[in-house]
């Protein structure tokens, strides 16, 4: 229930920032280093508009390269990318599809194929925590979808509950969070390929700003973000390799905390060969990061956010940023 000035301004804000659009650029270049894990899975995309998603459309068109075996994309009724006249109401949209004509979608438009798919209207709102939806997810074996921001844990947790595979985009932020980091720190959940830059669509409405803002030839508006992150709990190579050390311990390389023994490592490449205790590292290390060399002790962050925030990160009273903690497993 939102009762002040304030919560009304926090949630419009945090709204706001569950309006980033993924292109389809972004989502092939991610999706290609699966293939073999979609062979014969149904896949949902549960936070996307079949008419307007770019995962709803690398799928249709990548349906038969992929082998999967059903498609669903449900949609929220709020979606508003464009101010496109499909959201008549406050319904949601589901659109399943278990077989691609490749002739009929290299003869047709995108718009036109997905009409000839019959979209269907849903019962309700679209809402991905919804009884219906939860139907679909129950169906499907794989979740891909870029979920909005705000409800990242919640979003996390229902997959979990349901024990689903997923590859999904998140803020990097959202790892040293109490219901996301225990998966991270469990080996149930970590990085994909490409983090860090990456650019979205936002809605017609959006308002410039200074940085990480344009507005393409075509008057699309974009935004980037600096931390954002693919999350998967399916296989990827990194996790299988030995990450290469090549420096040694030195204490001023490697200076100790105030309060906690650990020592600090500003840069994965800085990593020592030769230390046996607790390292705190950039959170980086979670795309290179293979569990059979390293395990993961904690995060260092405030100190107080959770079980696993073991310390607040200072050195000689300065404060530095977050740390993910990892000691070499002997
Ligand atoms: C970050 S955007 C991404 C949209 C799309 N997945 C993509 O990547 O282009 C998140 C989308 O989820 C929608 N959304 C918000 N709350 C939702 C909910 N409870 N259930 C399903 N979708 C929701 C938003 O309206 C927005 O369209």
């Amino acid at each position: 229930m939102l009762n002040n000035t304030n919560t009304y301004l926090q949630s419009a804000k945090s709204t706001k920032n569950d309006e980033f659009y993924t292109p389809f650029e972004e989502i092939e270049k991610e999706l290609i280093n699966y293939q073999d894990q979609f062979s014969d899975k149904i896949v949902l995309c549960n936070c996307d508009n079949p008419h307007e998603s770019d995962f709803c459309r690398f799928f249709i068109y990548n349906f038969n390269r992929f082998n999967l075996k059903k498609l669903i994309c449900t949609s929220y009724s709020k979606s508003k990318l464009t101010k496109s006249n499909t959201q008549v109401d406050d319904k949601g949209y589901a659109l399943q599809v278990d077989k691609i004509e490749e002739e009929k979608l290299s003869n047709t438009t995108y718009k036109e194929f997905i009409k000839s798919l019959k979209v269907k209207r849903l019962k309700g709102n679209g809402d991905f925590a919804s009884e219906e939806c939860v139907a679909f997810l129950t169906e499907a074996d794989i979740v891909v979808t870029n979920p909005p921001f705000s409800l990242f844990r919640q979003f996390i947790s229902l997959l979990f509950f349901h024990r689903k595979k997923f590859l999904v985009i998140g803020n990097m932020n959202a790892i040293t969070y109490k219901e996301i980091f225990p998966y991270v720190q469990n080996n149930k959940a970590w990085l994909g390929y490409h983090n860090g830059d990456m650019a979205f669509k936002v809605p017609v409405d959006s308002e410039p700003r200074k940085t990480r803002f344009w507005i393409d030839e075509t008057g699309q508006k974009w935004r980037s973000l600096g931390n954002a992150m693919w999350f998967t709990n399916l296989d990827v190579a990194y996790r299988h390799r030995f990450m290469e050390l090549h420096e040694k311990y030195s204490p001023d390389k490697h200076p100790r905390f105030d309060y906690y023994d650990a020592i600090n490592v500003s840069r994965v490449a800085d990593i020592p060969m030769d230390y046996e205790g607790v390292m705190a590292v950039p959170l980086t290390i979670l795309n290179k990061y293979n569990p059979d060399q390293f395990e993961i002790v904690g995060e260092a962050n405030h100190g107080s956010d959770n079980p696993y925030d073991l310390f607040k990160p200072t050195i000689n009273g300065k404060e530095i940023f977050k740390r993910i903690l990892i000691k070499k497993r002997l």
